[in-house]
């Protein structure tokens, strides 16, 4: 199976888990990135049963409601069951970075509040340690050098990603060889930057599950 093939089959394998999980007042998660859109079109199997759905992104958003799904907005949803999305790289403590479609900082306020995370992703993103995919960081464009000075002084090399305004109209700076060996510190030393609104480290609030498409089947890890 090519690359795309496992990230159709983690996608069909995750929305056949939320289909036999569905009630009728259930509202669904939704990532962003190209395994995310197949997961999308597997949702679309089963529309009529879906009762809602909150988006990662308005990519995201555009996708659902041409299929006819219902979009909320958090902030009217009571609860997310759960979220489903991919990752640019995972370990096996189901931490994760994230944000490589820019997304990231939606990404991680509907992990915080889904009951479930269920990550998707093709066996080539499973690493021993982060940090060969560039870390992204969504930062409020007034601060892109600032920023980027302090990341430097945490070691990285911060390099800003070209033409790229985020859902929430801010910058990205994409930080490249680190060696992430504690990802909850980094995560939390990046979020004290002032003018840092999120960055791609998913290790404080990792995924639950995690479904992995290899060339000998699906792993689940959870
Ligand atoms: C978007 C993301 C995506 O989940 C991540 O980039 C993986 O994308 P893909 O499924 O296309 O490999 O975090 O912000």
């Amino acid at each position: 199976m090519d690359q795309n093939e496992l990230k159709k089959a983690v996608a069909r394998a995750a929305a056949q888990y939320v289909k036999e999980r569905l009630d009728d007042r259930m509202i669904i998660g939704v990532g962003t990135g190209s395994t995310a859109n197949l997961f999308i079109e597997y949702l679309g199997e089963f529309r009529d049963d879906i009762y809602a759905t909150v988006a990662s992104s308005e990519e995201t958003a555009r996708r659902l409601k041409a299929l006819g799904i219902e979009v909320m907005d958090l902030n009217a949803a009571p609860e997310v069951s759960i979220y489903v999305d991919g990752a640019d790289e995972a370990n096996k403590y189901l931490q994760l970075i994230k944000g490589g479609g820019g997304a990231l900082t939606r990404e991680k306020i509907i992990a915080a509040v889904a009951r479930e995370f269920v990550c998707i992703a093709d066996g080539s993103k499973m690493v021993d340690v982060l940090g060969t995919f560039p870390l992204p960081v969504e930062v409020i464009p007034m601060a892109r050098s600032y920023v980027g000075r302090e990341i430097v002084k945490l070691g990285g090399d911060p390099v800003y990603r070209d033409g790229c305004i985020t859902d929430n109209g801010n910058i990205i700076i994409d930080i490249h060889n680190m060696n992430i060996v504690d990802p909850r510190t980094l995560e939390q030393q990046l979020n004290q930057i002032t003018g840092v609104v999120t960055n791609g480290l998913f290790a404080l609030r990792p995924a639950d599950k995690l479904i992995l498409g290899t060339k000998d089947g699906l792993r689940t890890l959870t």
